[in-house]
């Protein structure tokens, strides 16, 4: 585990706010590009549409389970749990900032 990144994390935390997530609309395309290279090859990344792996669940029903800072700090320490047919994948910061953003914005918008 490397400090660096879980200090990031303690103030990335500690400065979200916890409730709704506000998109970076400058972020997304990066986002779902990292993803796109990186999870597509067996994940559904976008709002509808299947997995290609079978097992895969899509990112959309990955996101009704954990809220996006869990799968953060997942992305940061490397996904390997659960993952018998997968690479492990080990993020920079800013990558994750735009992956998680990405995924947030996958989610129906908050009701009001
Ligand atoms: C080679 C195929 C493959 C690739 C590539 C892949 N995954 Fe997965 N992923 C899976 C499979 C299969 C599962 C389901 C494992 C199971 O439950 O048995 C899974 C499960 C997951 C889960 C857990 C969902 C849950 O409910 O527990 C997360 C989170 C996840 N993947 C994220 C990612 C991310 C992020 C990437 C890209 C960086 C990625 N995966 C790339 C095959 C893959």
């Amino acid at each position: 585990m490397n400090l660096a990144i879980g200090f990031y994390f303690a103030v990335l935390a500690s400065t979200l706010p916890s409730a709704a997530a506000t998109i970076d609309s400058s972020t997304l395309n990066t986002g779902e590009a990292l993803l796109q290279t990186h999870c597509s090859r067996c994940h559904a990344i976008g709002k509808d549409g299947a997995s290609s792996h079978e097992k895969a669940p899509p990112f959309r029903t990955v996101m009704e389970r954990y809220p996006a800072e869990n799968l953060a700090e997942a992305l940061a320490e490397g996904i390997v749990s659960g993952h018998p047919d997968m690479p492990e994948f080990v993020f920079k910061t800013g990558e994750i900032d735009a992956i998680i953003n990405y995924l947030n914005s996958l989610k129906p918008p908050a009701k009001p």
